[in-house]
């Protein structure tokens, strides 16, 4: 469950067009990231497969239906995002932001349920947030508060997982450890993520695709030894580099090379 399918759409912002005619193919049960420099639509195009912005033109399907024609709630409860930046509500703690992951769930006048409860600590727990859970979110530290926004959206318990930066604030150690949860939540539940990451070698290890994005066009999709290549890091970030395997996993680990290296 989960499968991902735009079709010839075009996605934007006002007159402003940012990919026109995007074919891309999210698999089910598989890890996915999206690569590219700042910019590009990486952001915009998870927008669009969370029908946060409707496509000018072209279709989004999830599993088949149309994304378009879901209800709200029916949505939430298959699709979850993590916003790149999630705005931070005032006053309101871990415990309580947690919980409006459940939202979707809920009967319209029914009470908070054992399995409410359940999900909000096992979000909490999975994300190590737990001994946070009565501070206020606006007063927490930025990887703190990172780690609390992925808890909410895992409370939600979708099939479907898309995460903008999901790692951006969180020192090497947190870093890792989100990506292992991700890989454990697709290992144990079958879960389809997609995430933006920046981090070319993290994105190498931990996806089983990966996706470069250049100009809101797809340039190269694939397994991560195929895609990841000095011609692609060239080509996509306009940067030399060589490409190595990874001495821990064997995948593509890419060192740039910046002007004070580059031997004329
Ligand atoms: N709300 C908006 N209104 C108008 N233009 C926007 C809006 N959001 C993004 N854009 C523009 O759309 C283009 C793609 O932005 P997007 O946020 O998808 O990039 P990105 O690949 O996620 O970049 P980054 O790596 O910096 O997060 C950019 O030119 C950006 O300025
Ligand atoms: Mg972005």
């Amino acid at each position: 469950m989960g499968e991902l399918i735009a079709r010839s759409v075009t996605l934007g912002y006002g007159d402003r067009v940012v990919a026109r005619d995007l074919d891309v193919e999210v698999p089910a049960g598989r890890i996915t990231s999206i690569v590219g420099p700042n910019g590009c639509g990486k952001s915009t195009l998870l927008r669009g497969f969370s029908r946060l912005l409707a496509p000018s033109t072209g279709q989004i399907l999830l599993d088949g239906d149309d994304v378009a024609t879901l209800s709200a709630r029916e949505l939430a409860r298959r699709l979850g995002l993590l916003p790149q930046s999630p705005i931070t509500p005032e006053a309101m703690t871990v415990a309580e932001l947690v919980g409006l992951g459940r939202h979707p769930h809920r009967a319209m006048l029914g009470g908070w349920s054992r399995s409410d409860q359940d999900a909000v600590d096992e979000a909490l727990e999975m994300t190590r947030t737990t001994d946070l859970a009565g501070r206020r979110v606006d007063q927490l530290s930025g990887g703190q508060r990172q780690r609390v926004w992925i808890a909410t959206v895992l409370a939600q318990r979708t099939a479907t997982l898309l995460l903008d930066e999901p790692i951006s604030f969180l020192d090497i150690a947190r870093a890792v450890e989100v990506l292992d949860l991700v890989v454990d939540l697709n290992r144990q539940r079958g879960t389809t993520v997609v995430m933006v990451l920046h981090d070319l070698n993290l994105a190498a290890r931990y996806s089983d695709r990966l996706i470069a994005m250049r100009d809101g066009a797809i340039v190269a999709a694939g397994a991560p030894s195929d895609v990841v290549t000095e011609a692609m890091v060239h080509d996509v970030f306009g940067v030399p580099s060589r490409v190595v395997p990874d001495p821990v996993s064997g995948t593509p680990l890419v060192v740039p090379i910046g002007r004070h290296h580059r031997r004329h």
